[in-house]
């Protein structure tokens, strides 16, 4: 079976790749090693930036998030429960959505799963298992895969590893040419996801001597909330009850309306910031979490996924109309955006949390850039441009 793009990873920034391609008329086929269930299942991040909504508009599934999407205005930052607005839209005269990225694929698959009679070979399959890529540095490609005890072959131009950072695709790039860059925090996130109204119309990161928390929503009637953890934390130490509590004391004023409620969802994830240099090898093309991570203070896991589709899904269309430029450009192009966002979420994840080895005078240090971004229209515009997505 032969099909131009084989795309690795069914998550955020394959499907869109795929849908993206698809409605320039290229066919691809996108393997994905989970169920679908356990695939839409998955609880991430939920604030878009406006890169991210128009990229999802073209691809054409941007109904239900323009419906059900909370246009968010500016958010919150806390010092020890003493709060102050970056006022998103008097600072850059724009906005970011909250939607959840759940939500974001779900709205995904449906569509490339309802697009007319699917092409041979063409599509999403999930399950499908022990993907291996092969002659990726060559002008002919494949991929084999295991599904329901067959084995395919589906040979093809190009290859896209969107298969996340426990994904295969980084590995098919020699380690002689593949350099890693990592930065692992000694902390970790608890999220709690419950049905209970937002404590606040905004979103509140907050500094606090105890640790960070965050308050966050998917909706009116749904809220999540994150508090850091050490990164070896035991869920079973925190009953739902013991985060609330916390929640409490870590957000302050702006806690006070906060409504309790059983958690349908609580789990500890891991920070960290990861790149891999370059993101392109022969016909290997990396997007996403594949070639890079970014601790989720920034909000820009999901966000840099897209900008990296947006920019391989318009030099794949390129290349189909026989000029490679652009896909010759990809790796470069694309980690120049890397970069500057994981400086972003770097920076932004070092004046928001406790550090273990942090001393009297780092604190001190802390407090006073936190008193200076509230202070300072530039710093709070630094922040808001960032944080509303750089332009592409
Ligand atoms: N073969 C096929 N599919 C695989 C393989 C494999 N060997 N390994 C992983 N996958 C699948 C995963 O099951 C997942 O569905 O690839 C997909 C990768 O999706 P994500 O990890 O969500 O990464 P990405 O699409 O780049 O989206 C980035 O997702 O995890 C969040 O915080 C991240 O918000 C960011 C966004
Ligand atoms: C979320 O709603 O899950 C969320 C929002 C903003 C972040 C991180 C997570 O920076």
């Amino acid at each position: 079976m032969h099909v131009p793009v084989c795309i690795i990873g069914g998550g955020p920034a394959g499907l869109l790749l795929s849908q993206l391609l698809h409605v320039a008329g290229v066919p691809s086929l996108v393997l994905e090693h989970r169920s679908r269930a356990a695939v839409e299942r998955r609880i991430r991040a939920g604030v878009l930036e406006r890169g991210t909504v128009a990229l999802l508009g073209r691809a054409g599934v941007g109904a239900r998030l323009h419906r059900e999407g909370l246009p968010h205005d500016g958010f919150s930052l806390a010092l020890d429960g003493d709060a102050f607005r970056i006022d998103l839209a008097a600072l850059t005269g724009s906005h970011v959505m909250v939607y959840g990225q759940t939500e974001v694929t779900k709205d995904l698959i449906a569509a490339v799963l309802d697009r007319p009679l699917l092409q041979q070979g063409c599509g999403l399959v999930f399950e499908a298992d022990r993907v291996g890529l092969h002659d990726v540095n060559s002008r002919s490609p494949s991929v084999t895969y295991e599904r329901d005890g067959v084995t395919h072959t589906v040979t093809c131009d190009i290859i896209a590893g969107c298969d996340g950072f426990h994904g295969v695709s980084r590995h098919a790039i020699p380690d002689a040419v593949r350099t890693e860059y990592e930065r692992v925090y000694p902390f970790g996130w608890l999220g709690i996801l419950a049905d209970v109204p937002p404590c606040a119309p905004e979103l509140i990161y907050s500094n606090h001597a105890r640790g960070f928390a965050m308050a966050s929503m998917r909706s009116a009637t749904r809220s999540r909330y994150y508090i850091q953890v050490p990164a070896d934390e035991d869920l079973a130490a925190w009953p739902d009850d013991a985060v609330w509590d916390e929640l409490a004391v870590r957000l302050g004023a702006g806690g006070n309306a906060m409504v309790r409620g059983p958690s349908i969802e609580k789990s500890v994830a891991p920070l960290r910031s990861f790149v891999t240099e370059p993101m392109q090898h022969g016909r290997l093309f990396l997007a996403g979490d594949a070639a890079h991570i970014v601790p989720p203070t920034g909000a820009k896991g999901l966000n840099l996924a897209a900008a990296d589709v947006g920019l391989l899904a318009d030099a794949i269309i390129a290349w189909a109309g026989a000029d490679e430029t652009a896909l010759g450009q990809y790796s470069a192009r694309a980690l120049a955006r890397v970069w500057k966002v994981e400086r972003f979420s770097w920076w932004f994840t070092g004046v928001t949390h406790r550090f273990p080895d942090t001393d009297a005078f780092g604190r001190k240090m802390q407090r006073a850039e936190i008193e200076y971004i509230r202070q300072s229209e530039a710093a709070q515009r630094s922040i808001a441009e960032n944080y509303i997505g750089l332009p592409a």
